[in-house]
C-alpha cells in the first residue's frame, strides 16, 4: 500500500546572527509534526535551511572581514553553528536547503527566466522607501509612523532600474484563495493579509537589484540579482529538485502539506509565493500556517535589547527533550507566547518531574517491589479501572484531532489530562494498601498494568515531542517494538501482561527554581561580557591640531617625591613631584582606583606642567600626570606613563 505523503518546511533561516529561542521554536514544532506523522506511518519529506544572499549578509560580513561565503560558511556548519543546533535539538529534517547551494542558484536562474518569458516579469523603474534590514521596499502609505512596518526602522528613499513581476495580475485569485480555503492558517490571519495588503491595492512587485551584488543573477541581464524572497520563496520547490537534477523526487512531495512560517512573513508566503506558484503554474501549498512569536516581557526579542536567549543554554542546562517539551507546551501555536526561564523551570518541575516523571517511577518502583520487576497473570478488575481505561483509550483520537489542527498545545493537555487520571487512580486504589494483603495480590497486579498500560499510550503520544525520554520510558515499562506503536496507541491491553519493568534513573529531578533562575543569569551575564571587544580604544580624533598649538604643550618627566591618598576622595592621589625646576610641584590625579601611593614613590613619570591651575578638594592641581587609557572586556583600564628613571627631572619631552 502507497504511503500517504506528507511534506513540511520551516522558513529558511537568514544567517546573519545566531539563532535564538524563537528560531527553534519554529523548527521544533515542524520536528513535532514531521514525527507526528511519521508515528502515524506517513511518507514524510521535512525540509529546512538557510537563506543566504541579500544586502545584510555581504554588510555583515564586510565589517567582520571575511567574504560572504566565508561568513556564511562559519555561521551555519561552524562550531555551534545552525547544524549544530538543530542537531542538537534532535531536529530530523530529511534535507537541508542552503540558498547558496549549486543547484538552487541554477534553478532560480530558470524560475526568473521562466516567469520573464511568459511575461509576468517586465523591466521598469523603482522608486520606493527602502529597509536595509528586512530588504524591502515599501510604499508610503505602508510605512507605519514613517518606519518600516516590520521592523520599525528607518527606510530611505530609493530608485533602480528594476525588474517587476505583475503581482497585481493576481490579486484576484489570490484573494479568493485567502478568503474561500484553508490555504492561510489560523483563519484570524486573513483578514489582515486582505484588509492590509490586497484590499488597498497590490502593486507590482520589484524582483530584481542592481544595488549590490550578493544574490543570484539574472541569467539575461547579470547586472541584477534576483530578490532575495523570489530567490528564497523558491527554495521549498528546488529542495525536491524543481528545475534541477540534484534530487528528483519533486513529483512526489510537491504540493507541501503546510509551511510553518512567523506572523512576520506570513504576507510573503500567502500573497507573493502563491502568485508566483500560479505564474510558474504549479499547484499550490495546502496550508501556510503562519505561528506566533515568542517574546519576552511582551516585547520584541533583539540583540540591542540584550534579551535574545540562547537555546543552547537552555538544552544544555535542562536537556533537550525538557526544552523542546516546554515549547510546544506552554504556548498555543498560532499566538504570541510570553518566554521566561521562570515558566521554563516551573513547567519542568510540574509536568515533567511531578506529574509525568512521578506517575513512571512511582508505577515502575511499585511492579520491581511488590512483584520483581514482572506482574504475575492472575487478574482482578474492579469498576474504579474503567473512567482511566475510557479516558487513555479515548485519547489518541483526541491528541489526533489536535495534532491535525497544528494544536500542539491542546495534544499535550490532552496527554496531560490522562496523566493527571492515573496519578489520582493511584490514590484511589492505593496499591501499597493492597501489597500488605496477600489475597489482593490479583487485584495489585490489575492496578499495576492499567498504570502500566496508561503509560504506555501517553507515552507513544510524546514520542513527537521527546523523543529520547519516550525510549527511555518504553525501556522502563518493557514495551516491545510493536507496542510503542501509533496503530497500539488506542488499543488498551496491548503491553505484554509479563512485560519485564524496571525503574531505570530518575527521568526528570525536580529543580530549585531560583538556583536554576540565579545560575541562567550568571551565564548570560558571563556570555555577555565574552561578547564585548577584548580591547576598545577611545574614538580616534578628526580634527587636526597645528604643530605650533603641539608645541605650546610643556611635558616634561617628573620624578614622584611623595604620593599619598587625598583626604575624603576615592579617586584623587596627591602627587608631590620634582619637575626639575627646583621647586615641588603639586598634581592631583583620579587614579587611586587603579594604584596604591606606595607602589609610585620613586618613579618617573610624564606631566604636562603648562595647563592652569585647578582646585580640587581644596587643593591646587597644577598640570596634569599622563596615563595610558583603553577597554578591556567593557572594563575600563589605566596605566600611569612611567619613564626610564635614568632620564633626569624636567627633561622635555617632544
Ligand atoms: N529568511 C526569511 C524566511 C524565508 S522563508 C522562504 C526569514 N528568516 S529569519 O531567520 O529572519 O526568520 C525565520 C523565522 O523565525 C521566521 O518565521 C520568524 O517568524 C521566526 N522567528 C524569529 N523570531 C521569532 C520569535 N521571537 N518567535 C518565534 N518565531 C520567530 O524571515
Amino acid at each position: 500500500m502507497n504511503k500517504e505523503k506528507f511534506y513540511i518546511t520551516t522558513p529558511i533561516y537568514y544567517p546573519s546572527d545566531k539563532l535564538h529561542i524563537g528560531h527553534t521554536y519554529c523548527t521544533v514544532a515542524a520536528d513535532a509534526m514531521a514525527r507526528y506523522k511519521r508515528l502515524k506511518g506517513c511518507d514524510v519529506m521535512f525540509l529546512t535551511g538557510t537563506d543566504e544572499h541579500g544586502l545584510k549578509i555581504e554588510t555583515v560580513a564586510k565589517s567582520k572581514g571575511v567574504t560572504p561565503k566565508e561568513f556564511l560558511d562559519n555561521i551555519v556548519e561552524g562550531e555551534r553553528g545552525i547544524l549544530d543546533l538543530w542537531k542538537l535539538m534532535n531536529i530530523s529534517n530529511d534535507r537541508f536547503i542552503r540558498t547558496t547551494d549549486d543547484y538552487h542558484y541554477e534553478s532560480i536562474q530558470k524560475i526568473f527566466k521562466k516567469m520573464y518569458e511568459n511575461g509576468d516579469i517586465y523591466k521598469g523603474k523603482y522608486k520606493g522607501k527602502y529597509c536595509t534590514p528586512c530588504e524591502s521596499f515599501w510604499t508610503e502609505s505602508q510605512l507605519v509612523d514613517g518606519k518600516c512596518p516590520d521592523c520599525g526602522r528607518d527606510v530611505h528613499d530609493a530608485e533602480e532600474e528594476a525588474y517587476f513581476f505583475r503581482l497585481s495580475k493576481y490579486a484576484d485569485r489570490v484573494q479568493d484563495l485567502l478568503e474561500n480555503t484553508d490555504f492561510l492558517q489560523p483563519k484570524s490571519r486573513v483578514n489582515e493579509m486582505v484588509n492590509n495588503f490586497i484590499k488597498p491595492g497590490l502593486d507590482d512587485l520589484c524582483v530584481s537589484r542592481t544595488s549590490f551584488n550578493w544574490g543570484i543573477p539574472v541569467d539575461f541581464d547579470p547586472d541584477h540579482v534576483v530578490y532575495v524572497w523570489v530567490d528564497a520563496l523558491f527554495n521549498y520547490t528546488t529542495a525536491l529538485g524543481y528545475m534541477n537534477d540534484k534530487y528528483a523526487d519533486f513529483d512526489k512531495y510537491w504540493p507541501a502539506d503546510v509551511h510553518f512560517v512567523g506572523k512576520e512573513i506570513v504576507r510573503f508566503h500567502s500573497i507573493i509565493w502563491p502568485a508566483m506558484l500560479m505564474s510558474v503554474d504549479l499547484p499550490l501549498p495546502k496550508c501556510v500556517y503562519g505561528h506566533g512569536w515568542l517574546v519576552i516581557d511582551g516585547g520584541k526579542m533583539s540583540k540591542s535589547k540584550g534579551n535574545v536567549v540562547d537555546p543552547y543554554v537552555l538544552a544544555e542546562k535542562f536537556g533537550v527533550d525538557a526544552l523542546r517539551f516546554f515549547l510546544m507546551r506552554t504556548f498555543p501555536f498560532g499566538s504570541d507566547g510570553n518566554f521566561s526561564n521562570e515558566l521554563l523551570i516551573k513547567t519542568i518541575n510540574m509536568d515533567l518531574a511531578n506529574d509525568l516523571g512521578n506517575l513512571v517511577s512511582r508505577t515502575c518502583a511499585m511492579v520491581e517491589k511488590y512483584f520483581g520487576g514482572q506482574l504475575p497473570a492472575d487478574r482482578e478488575a474492579d469498576e474504579l479501572d474503567n473512567n482511566l481505561i475510557e479516558m487513555a483509550s479515548a485519547l489518541r483520537d483526541k491528541y489526533e484531532a489536535d495534532m491535525e489542527k497544528y494544536q500542539f498545545q491542546d495534544g499535550l493537555e490532552d496527554i496531560f489530562t490522562v496523566i493527571g487520571r492515573a496519578n489520582k487512580y493511584i490514590d484511589e486504589t492505593m496499591p501499597w494498601a493492597l501489597a500488605k494483603d496477600e489475597s489482593k495480590k490479583a487485584r495489585l497486579a490489575t492496578v499495576l498494568y492499567n498504570l502500566l498500560e496508561t503509560v504506555r499510550i501517553c507515552n507513544t503520544l510524546l514520542i513527537p515531542f521527546m523523543p529520547d525520554t519516550a525510549d527511555k520510558i518504553f525501556d522502563c515499562i518493557g514495551a516491545c517494538e510493536c507496542c510503542r506503536t501509533w496503530e497500539n496507541a488506542n488499543v488498551f491491553g496491548s503491553l505484554n501482561e509479563c512485560a519485564k519493568v524496571n525503574k531505570g534513573e530518575a527521568l526528570f529531578p525536580r529543580l530549585d527554581v531560583e538556583k536554576a533562575i540565579a545560575e541562567l543569569d550568571a551565564i548570560k551575564e558571563a556570555q555577555k561580557k565574552a561578547a564585548l571587544p577584548a580591547i576598545e580604544v577611545e574614538p580616534y580624533t578628526e580634527e587636526n591640531v597645528d604643530f605650533d598649538t603641539f608645541c605650546k604643550s610643556d611635558f616634561r618627566a617628573v620624578k614622584i617625591k611623595n604620593c599619598e591618598a587625598v583626604k575624603k576622595s576615592d579617586k584623587l592621589l596627591r602627587f608631590t613631584l620634582d619637575d626639575g625646576s627646583g621647586t615641588d610641584r603639586t598634581i592631583l590625579s583620579g587614579i587611586h582606583k587603579y594604584y596604591e601611593p606606595e607602589q609610585l614613590i620613586g618613579k618617573t613619570a610624564v606631566a604636562i606642567l603648562n595647563l592652569p591651575p585647578r582646585k580640587m578638594m581644596g587643593i591646587e592641581s597644577c598640570g596634569m600626570l599622563i596615563s595610558a587609557v583603553h577597554t578591556e572586556k567593557g572594563e575600563e583600564k589605566l596605566h600611569l606613563l612611567l619613564l626610564d628613571d635614568a632620564i633626569p627631572a624636567g627633561a622635555k619631552l617632544c
